[in-house]
């Protein structure tokens, strides 16, 4: 990422396996729309694209891939699976329909989309995902939008989960969550980064740093969240807000303006409850 070094701009997921601190998130894309959004991203330099099985853009994304003309082994890409693949069969036979449909022979993140506790077989699936990284079929596995009751399930089966994929922003801050990965070695991974239409852009704790800085108030929060050492998977296809979204490495916010962020938190839980939501 222009020439500064991976230790800054990635996370060691588990041995051997960095994720690149920001990638591009896909949702709601489709189509076309989709395919010329990956493809702009990876020409403005990234290397982390997240997609999903239910966001139905993984060929999209693909053929973006594809058309990029990057090399398979210089992308980071994850993909996640809906709830009908909750058994240890389930996930290798959606691992095969993933793949091809992305047009790849391996991932280098898979995860749980979301628990469905109702359904009660989250574990067996990250058993299935352990499996796969066991076989070499992709690098590191994990969940999204686990909370801890969910996470310690998991963890009593003898998994260490490498990351969970949830809903953070200034004003969803999720303290508690964020304070039990830190206690168990899970890397957090923080989706709509910027936040739904936040009113936070605007807010003088993000927009002081940014005039100060010469920044936009988008690359201070993104700034704010890698700085907590958060992956964040801002989805734009705009090409100047995909690189201003990426070029979040050449300045630093001070431990003031930190705090100053991290009290515009709201205590809203998350827009989707991950005891009754799923798919
Ligand atoms: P756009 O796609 O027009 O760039 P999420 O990550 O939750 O899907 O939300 C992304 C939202 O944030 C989109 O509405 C996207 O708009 C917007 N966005 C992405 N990057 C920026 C940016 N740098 N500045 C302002 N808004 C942004």
């Amino acid at each position: 990422m222009n020439g500064i070094s991976e230790e800054i701009t990635t996370a060691e997921l588990t041995s051997g396996v960095r994720i690149p601190l920001i990638g591009l998130g896909t949702w709601p894309l489709t189509g076309e729309d989709a395919t010329g959004a990956v493809t702009q991203a990876i020409a403005n330099g990234y290397r982390h694209i997240d997609t999903a099985e239910n966001y139905a853009n993984e060929a999209a994304v693909g053929e973006g891939i594809r058309r990029s003309g990057i090399e398979r082994q210089h992308l980071f890409l994850t993909t996640k699976f809906n709830a009908q693949w909750h058994s240890r069969d389930g996930v290798r036979e959606a691992f095969g329909q993933a793949t091809k449909r992305l047009g790849t022979d391996y991932l280098d993140l898979f995860l749980v989309h979301w628990p469905n506790p109702a359904q009660g077989r989250f574990v067996e699936a990250c058993e299935g995902l352990q499996g796969l990284v066991d076989d070499g079929s992709i690098r590191a596995w994990g969940v999204s939008n686990f909370k801890p009751a969910h996470l310690r399930l998991v963890q009593s089966a003898g998994l260490q989960v490498p990351l969970n994929q949830v809903q953070i922003d200034p004003e969803h801050g999720q303290p508690g969550q964020l304070a039990y990965h830190r206690e168990h070695g899970i890397q957090t991974a923080a989706y709509s980064p910027l936040g739904r239409n936040g009113s936070f852009l605007s807010h003088p704790a993000v927009s002081g740093p940014a005039r100060d800085l010469g920044k936009t108030p988008a690359q201070i929060v993104l700034r704010w969240h890698v700085q907590h050492g958060r992956v964040a998977t801002p989805k734009s296809a705009n090409h100047e807000r995909q690189r201003e979204n990426l070029d979040v490495f050449s300045f630093a916010l001070t431990q003031g303006q930190l705090d100053a962020i991290d009290a515009l938190e709201t205590g809203t839980p998350p827009r989707l409850d991950s005891d009754t939501y799923f798919h």
